[in-house]
């Protein structure tokens, strides 16, 4: 039996480095299989997807992951026209979610929201983003990216820049990369600063610095890791204000960037990247959102297969 067989996917913290590496090799599979043979893997299967929060990539990076391998997506992203509208609880919600399908995807704006339904639910849970705490398939697709675009992970120099406070996806890569041998310099303002509770363990094995200015690690880095300033998590309009456009990267600090160093976003992007990178070569976060389709697909292939694909 394959060992992601059945599980949920809650947290980046139940992973490790072998693991990432089994995802890693069979994601490549998937991506060399041709399209008829990769429809197999997840025939008649059914994923269905409750989003209390917007997206636009994560939710169709699961359903053109589980349409290329064979499989259909329904579900809610509108929760206006649910019954949680009527005052349905996610708990309800969650048990017919597993009435009807093979699989689950939620995003929720609380904490905890997957782990909670993972309990409720008779089928599998991707937490596909819980609160500020953690996205665990985007650090996947982040892991992935650096692996293909940089051919390795261990030894790189990588800078994660902007909101360091509610960013999400900035806590599950950085428990991911816990797991890797690399050196990580963390850039924001200094009230989005990493909430040093939430990172108590990844302490233990990451080695990291701290720093408002951008410009005091980027020549020496391999993956400049930039990220939203999530202006929906702030309690006051006015704090999000003092932050906005703390940082962009634009040609001129391009220019300071290794020739080779890659520049990721998990995307959605609002002015931290000046439109005028994307056509260089450096730019990776269009590749980055491809790569997502075909790690989601791998895992998929993982869970609902009890030997694999
Ligand atoms: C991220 C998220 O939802 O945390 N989006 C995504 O899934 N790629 C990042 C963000 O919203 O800034």
């Amino acid at each position: 039996m394959n060992e992601f067989y059945n599980k949920d996917i809650i947290s980046i913290k139940d992973y490790n480095k072998e693991q990432f590496e089994k995802i890693f090799e069979y994601t490549d599979k998937i991506m060399n299989l041709d399209p008829a043979a990769r429809r197999e893997i997840c025939k008649g299967k059914t994923l269905s997807y409750l989003f209390y929060e917007p997206s636009t990539r994560t939710r169709m990076s699961f359903e053109s992951a589980m349409a290329s391998i064979g499989g259909n997506s329904l579900g809610i992203s509108d929760i206006s026209s649910s019954s949680t509208q009527k005052g349905e609880s996610l708990a309800d919600t969650v048990k017919i979610m597993s009435i009807y399908s093979d699989i689950l995807v939620l995003r929720h704006p609380l904490d905890g929201s997957s782990r909670f339904a993972s309990e409720i639910s008779s089928k599998p849970v991707i937490n596909a983003g819980s609160g500020t705490e953690e996205h665990p398939t985007q650090a996947i697709q982040d892991l992935f990216t650096i692996k293909k675009e940089k051919k390795k992970i261990d030894g790189l120099k990588i800078g994660i820049i902007g909101d360091l406070k509610y960013g999400r996806t900035v806590y599950s890569l950085l428990s991911a990369l816990a797991n890797y041998d690399v050196e990580v310099h963390l850039i924001s303002p200094e009230s989005l600063r990493i909430r040093s509770d939430s990172i108590y363990e990844i302490r233990k094995k990451l080695s990291f610095t701290e720093s408002t200015d951008i410009e005091e690690y980027i020549e020496d880095l391999d993956v400049v890791y930039v990220t939203r300033i999530q202006k929906e998590r702030f309690p006051d309009e006015e704090e999000y204000l003092k932050v906005k456009g703390s940082y962009v990267i634009g040609l001129d600090l391009l220019k300071k960037m290794k020739d080779d160093s890659i520049i990721l976003h998990p995307l959605p992007r609002l002015d931290e990247i000046s439109t005028d990178i994307d056509n260089t070569k450096n730019a990776k976060y269009f590749q980055q959102a491809e790569y997502g389709k075909h790690t989601r697909a791998a895992l998929l292939g993982l869970i609902l297969n009890e030997n694999g694909f």
